[in-house]
C-alpha cells in the first residue's frame, strides 16, 4: 500500500493542498507534518472553497482520518477558528476524522509577538515571514522550552510554564526591542476556550501511524512550503523554521523511512515566491504581472502579492533530488494558456562561468543569471480538458520538455483549481 509524501518542488504555494484533496479518497490517514498557519492549502470542490492552514487538505474527500502531526506548530487560537469553519461549509464530525499530535508544539501569543518585533529589528533584512509566530515557536521547541499540545491538558503545569517563559521573553521584549510586555493571566485566559474545543483530539498520533503502517494502510504525508524554503536545503536565512522537504516527514510524523513508498513532488508551469531571498527567475516585466494576474498569486495566507517568473529547472531538479521525487504534479498549466513565448530556465551563468546545479551558498543564488530556453506558447484554454492527449501540441512539448530534462514523468497535470480540472495520467 502505499506510502506517499506530497511535497512542494519550489518555494510554496504550488498547489499542494489540490492534490491532497484529490489523492486523499484513496487513504486512509493524511498527515500535516511541519509548518503551521504560515501554510494556506486552497480547496476547490462542489462550488465551495476553503483555505485550510492546519488541518490536513484530506478533510472533504472520501473519510481518511487528518492526522496534524508532531512536527507541526499550532495556534490553538487559529485552530479552532478552522474546525468552525470547516464545520460550517460542510456537514461533517471532527470527532472521528481530526487527530492532533499531544508532541506538536504550542504557538503562544508571545511567539506572534515575538515573530513581528524581530521581523520589525530586522529592517532591510527582514525574511518577509507570514508573523505567525511559526520561527519563534520552532526557536521555543529546540531550546527545549516549548509548550507541547499534550501540556494543554493539565491546565496547572501549562500556566507554570507560560509563566516561566514570560518571564524570559518580557524580559527581553522589555530590554532588547523596547517593546510593552506581555501578561500571563490575560494570556492564559485568553487560550482557554481554544484548550477546551481542542482537547478531545489530543492523542497519541504516532502509535496511530505506526500501527497504520503495520497494517498497510494508505497514507499520504502533506509537507507545507516548499523545498527552496527548507530550513537547511533553501536560501538561508530567507527559509521557514521547519523541514518541509522529505526527511522533515519522517520526523515530524513517526512514519519511518523506509514505509514511504511515493514521494511526490507538486510544481507549478512557473515560480513564484513570497517574502524575501533570491529568486534567480523573478520577472519584474508584463510576463510577471501577467503571471500574476492570470494566476491570482496573492499570498493565501498574507494576502501578499506573490513575486512571480519562469519555470527553472535547475531549483526543480534540485528539489527532485532532495526529496527522491519518483513522480510529479504540474499545477496551474492554464496560466500560461495566452502566453506567446514560455522561458524555462536549463542553466545559470555565476560570475562568467555556466553552472548546471543550485548552489548552497545564497549569496551565490543571488548572483545567478538564468540562461533560459523559448518555446510557443499554445494560446488556447486548457480548462476543461481531462485527457493528457487532448492537450495542444505546444503544451505537451512544453511537460515533455521539462520530464526529459528531470528525468522524472508527470503523473498529474492540473489545469485549474477545481478538483475536476485535473488529468491524471
Ligand atoms: P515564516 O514561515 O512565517 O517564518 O516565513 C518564512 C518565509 O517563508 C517567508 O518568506 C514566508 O513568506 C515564507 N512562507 C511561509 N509559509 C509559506 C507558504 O505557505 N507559502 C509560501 N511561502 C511561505
Amino acid at each position: 500500500m502505499a506510502v506517499r509524501i506530497i511535497i512542494g518542488a519550489q518555494w510554496g504555494d504550488e498547489g499542494k493542498g489540490k492534490i491532497v484533496d484529490l489523492l486523499s479518497k484513496e487513504s486512509n490517514y493524511v498527515v500535516r507534518y511541519q509548518g503551521g498557519a504560515n501554510a494556506g492549502h486552497t480547496l476547490k470542490f462542489d462550488d465551495k472553497t476553503i483555505v485550510l492552514h492546519l488541518i490536513p487538505s484530506g478533510m472533504f474527500n472520501g473519510d481518511s482520518k487528518c492526522i496534524i502531526g508532531n512536527g507541526v506548530v499550532i495556534d490553538p487560537i487559529a485552530l479552532v477558528e478552522e474546525i468552525k469553519e470547516v464545520e460550517q461549509l460542510v456537514d461533517i464530525d471532527l470527532h472521528d476524522r481530526l487527530f492532533i499530535s499531544s508532541s506538536a508544539h504550542v504557538i503562544l501569543p508571545y511567539h506572534k509577538v515575538l515573530d513581528q518585533v524581530k521581523e520589525k529589528s530586522r529592517g532591510s533584512d527582514a525574511i518577509g515571514t507570514t508573523g505567525r509566530g511559526i520561527g519563534p515557536a520552532y526557536v521555543s521547541k529546540v531550546s527545549r522550552v516549548g509548550i507541547r499540545m499534550g501540556d494543554l491538558l493539565n491546565p496547572e503545569l501549562l500556566e507554570e510554564k507560560i509563566r516561566k517563559n514570560l518571564a524570559d521573553i518580557n524580559n527581553a521584549l522589555k530590554h532588547v526591542y523596547n517593546e510593552p510586555e506581555l501578561n500571563a493571566d490575560e494570556m492564559v485566559s485568553q487560550l482557554k476556550p481554544a484548550i477546551d474545543t481542542v482537547k478531545k483530539y489530543i492523542c497519541n498520533t504516532t502509535e496511530l501511524l505506526h500501527n497504520a503502517v503495520e497494517m498497510n494502510e494508505p497514507i499520504l504525508l502533506e509537507g507545507a512550503q516548499g523545498s527552496l524554503l527548507d530550513v537547511d536545503h533553501g536560501t538561508y536565512p530567507y527559509v521557514t523554521s521547519s523541514s518541509p522537504t522529505a526527511g522533515g516527514a519522517c520526523t515530524g510524523s513517526g512514519v519511518p523511512p523506509l514505509a514511504i513508498t511515493h514521494s511526490l513532488g507538486i510544481t507549478k508551469a512557473y515560480c513564484t515566491r513570497v517574502g524575501n531571498g533570491p529568486f534567480p527567475t523573478e520577472l519584474d516585466d508584463s510576463d510577471g504581472e501577467k503571471l500574476r494576474k492570470n494566476g491570482q498569486e496573492f499570498g493565501a495566507t498574507t494576502g501578499r502579492p506573490r513575486r512571480c517568473g519562469w519555470l527553472d529547472l535547475i531549483a526543480l531538479k534540485y528539489a527532485v533530488r532532495l526529496n527522491g521525487m519518483n513522480e510529479l504534479a504540474l499545477t496551474k498549466l492554464d496560466v500560461m494558456d495566452d502566453f506567446e513565448t514560455i522561458k524555462v530556465c536549463t542553466g545559470y551563468e555565476l560570475d562568467g562561468e555556466t553552472i548546471d546545479h543550485y548552489p548552497t551558498e545564497t549569496d551565490q543564488v543571488e548572483r545567478l543569471k538564468p540562461i533560459y530556453k523559448t518555446f510557443s506558447g499554445w494560446q488556447r484554454s486548457t480548462r476543461d480538458i481531462s485527457s493528457y492527449d487532448e492537450l495542444p501540441e505546444n503544451a505537451r512539448t512544453y511537460i515533455e520538455f521539462i520530464e526529459e530534462f528531470i528525468g522524472v514523468d508527470f503523473t498529474i497535470v492540473s489545469t485549474g483549481p477545481k478538483r475536476s480540472e485535473t488529468i491524471v495520467r
